[in-house]
């Protein structure tokens, strides 16, 4: 299967790691400068092409957690022990992402041209099934072809949680999952439930909306209103 696929690929990558080390050379820029803006630790990154690792390595030197898939087995060979040598938290796997299953959530999925690689219904495809795999609050960080970025988008819009663009110019496309509206504990609500119920009525049941008995006092206020409390 990858025999069929090396063949058929434009460019043989795993020939070109197996003769040369880092051959991609630095990381890509505009990751680097998005990581370093992060002030969380131990994210979970998946990086789809990861190749030799390059993008992959920097974000495990920088603390996080990262699973680099490729379908190159010297590419990814070079990664692991690359990891290995500095006891970095990075896996890797050989798999063709048109068919791959990542394993649970991840904070961060990173795209580093790879997808101009594939058929546009490929590509299309595989970036719809990925993005079902980011946290709430995660990121989508794409680099690619400038002409696939308008594509890529319209995945994005086509879902029913919202992702808002952060980054769209030269070939770079980042965006972030929406966190769902949550709504507020119990406690949070009983300042506005004791405020209506005061200036609703001339008696005061300060005393039972106290924080100290929520529960009850939160059954008893029979007046708060439906849209009270929803945080952002
Ligand atoms: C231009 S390289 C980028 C590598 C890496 N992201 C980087 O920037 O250093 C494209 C990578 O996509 C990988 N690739 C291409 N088609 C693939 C597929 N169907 N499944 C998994 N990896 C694939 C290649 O093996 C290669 O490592």
């Amino acid at each position: 299967m990858a025999a069929c696929y090396f063949a058929a690929m434009a460019y043989d990558y795993d020939e070109l790691y197996r003769s040369q080390n880092d051959a991609l050379g630095a990381p890509t820029q505009a990751f680097v400068d998005f990581f370093a803006t992060l002030d969380q630790q131990e994210l979970r990154v998946l990086d789809i092409g990861c190749g030799q690792g390059r993008d992959a390595l920097f974000i495990g030197r920088a603390g996080h957690s990262v699973v680099g898939v490729d379908i190159s087995p010297n590419g990814v060979s070079d990664l692991i022990s690359a990891a290995r040598d500095e006891s970095l938290p990075v896996t890797g796997i050989v798999a063709d992402i048109r068919t791959f299953t990542p394993k649970g959530m991840f904070d961060i999925l990173l795209i580093d041209r790879t997808l101009h690689m594939l058929t546009e219904v490929d590509r299309l495809d595989v970036l719809r099934r990925l993005i079902q795999h980011v946290k709430s609050g995660g990121w989508t960080l794409i680099a690619d072809e400038r002409s696939n970025l308008a594509g890529f988008k319209a995945v994005f819009l086509e879902q029913e949680v919202h992702w808002t663009t952060k980054v769209e110019k030269r070939g770079f496309l980042f965006l972030r999952r929406d966190q769902p509206l949550v709504k507020s504990s119990s406690r949070d609500r009983l300042p506005i439930c004791a405020s209506v119920m005061l200036v609703s009525s001339q008696k005061t049941f300060q005393s039972s909306c106290s924080p100290s008995s929520p529960p009850a006092a939160i059954a008893n206020c029979s007046t708060r209103p439906k849209n009270a409390k929803f945080a952002p």
